[in-house]
């Protein structure tokens, strides 16, 4: 059993950030400012890059029909909302919780600014003194989220999503009469890949257990599959639970607008019930700011383009992606990447340092979010691309280029065999 408290150190202790450290004295890559942007280009000094760090996946940062809707909601609400949202929420929320709950065909959805705020409340109020599973590549917040509940009384455990029987035993020793919350990430935020959430679902059920999903890179990007998808992602966007033809009956679907959306904004899809009890029992609706108004607003304008447009911009971007990924293939280079979702990890060779990297890619225009310790484990250091409907063929080109530079070099590890 891996009791959170005796196997997890670097979820409760605060990790050495000596590489981190060192990274950032060495690379312009790190803590950077940006000084100007221009499609998927930005500045930072005097240098232009393309951008493959973006979580900007349909590109509706850069839409003007979603950049207008914005500016308009700000001349008629003021840019931001005075209150909390238990004191009161402008028109456009409600509006976004109904049009969320249909496109995510969920029970009834609540939102909130971040999903570190989904995390850090909605986990430890679901969860109370029962016990908390939290799949060991899961995202960081949700070993926040779940050390936090620890504190309010909770057990903490670890499992891993390659080793179901472990979570097996665990749920099987664990009080049956207490809640119990299996967490992991949907599409996951270094290897893109998408869990087997059918089988995870059934050993919950199975087990009288919640399942807690954190789709930040889903949603938006996978969605319903059916006839019509153009591409292996399904379509409409709806996130991993229809994607893998899962209900929400004891499902938890966490998710971003931050990531694909472009706003600041976050959900959770529960029973109307549950939503109605967390209003009062996680805090960030009582007491924390809300969304800016262009945030609400880009949201609601983005269910419309998702609407209008959406299958043709995944559509490029799943072509943009397969085309990097075809790339490696052909120079036979590992990336954990199997579901072609635009979140491709590159692990370093052993013993690469990842400094000589950061350096040939910021002089080559190209930048990436640079995965040190303890951002990934020891083992995995290296780094993340990530592509958007936004970027274009050429710059795709120049990425590939520099990839080849870089196998050349030895810094990329040989595929798995
Ligand atoms: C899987 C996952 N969960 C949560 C977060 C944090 O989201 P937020 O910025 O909305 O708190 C991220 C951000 O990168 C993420 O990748």
């Amino acid at each position: 059993m891996t009791k959170a408290s005796a196997h997890m150190p670097d979820a409760h202790k605060v990790p050495s950030t000596d590489q981190l450290d060192r990274l950032r004295a060495q690379t312009p890559m790190y803590d950077a400012v940006i000084e100007e942007v221009d499609g998927r280009r930005i500045r930072i000094g005097d240098r232009w890059l393309i951008d493959f760090a973006s979580c900007n996946y349909l590109g509706f940062d850069l839409d003007p029909d979603i950049i207008a809707a914005g500016e308009a909601a700000v001349r008629r609400w003021g840019t931001h909302p005075g209150w909390s949202r238990l004191l009161g929420n402008p028109r456009l929320y409600p509006e976004i919780e109904q049009r969320l709950t249909d496109l995510l065909g969920a029970p009834d959805t609540l939102v909130l600014p971040t999903i570190t705020h989904i995390h850090m409340s909605v986990l430890p109020a679901l969860v109370g003194g029962g016990a908390v599973f939290v799949e060991a590549g899961a995202h960081k917040t949700i070993y926040d989220g779940g050390s936090y509940a620890r504190g309010l009384g909770a057990q903490l455990y670890r499992w891993r999503a390659d080793d179901p029987d472990e979570l097996v035993r665990l749920l099987r020793s664990a009080d049956a009469d207490h809640p119990r919350v299996v967490c992991l990430d949907g599409v996951n935020s270094m290897t893109g890949n998408i869990p087997d959430l059918p089988a995870l679902a059934a050993i919950c059920r199975e087990w009288g257990a919640l399942l807690y999903v954190d789709d930040a890179h889903g949603f938006g990007v996978i969605g319903e599959r059916g006839d019509g998808a153009a591409t292996p992602y399904g379509s409409r966007g709806n996130a991993v639970v229809r994607h893998c033809g899962q209900t929400y009956d004891d499902v938890v679907l966490v998710g971003g607008f931050s990531k694909a959306y472009s706003a600041l904004l976050a959900f959770v899809a529960v029973p109307t019930a549950v939503k109605e009890h967390l209003k009062l029992a996680a805090p960030p609706y009582l007491y924390s700011g809300p969304s800016p108004v262009h945030s609400l607003a880009a949201v609601l304008a983005g269910f419309d383009v998702n609407e209008a447009r959406g299958e043709q911009l995944r559509t490029v971007l799943h072509r943009l992606t397969a085309r990097v990924l075809a790339h490696l293939r052909s120079l036979d280079v590992h990336t954990p990447n199997r579901h072609q979702t635009p979140v491709i990890e590159l692990p370093l060779s052993p013993g690469y340092d990842l400094a000589d990297v950061a350096d040939l890619l910021w002089r080559r225009g190209v930048y990436v979010t640079l995965a040190a310790y303890p951002l990934v484990p020891r083992g995995q250091v290296g780094f993340r691309v990530q592509l958007t409907s936004a970027h274009t063929d050429e710059q795709v080109d120049h990425l590939n280029a520099v990839l080849t530079e870089l196998d050349g070099r030895g810094a990329l590890r040989r595929a798995l065999a």
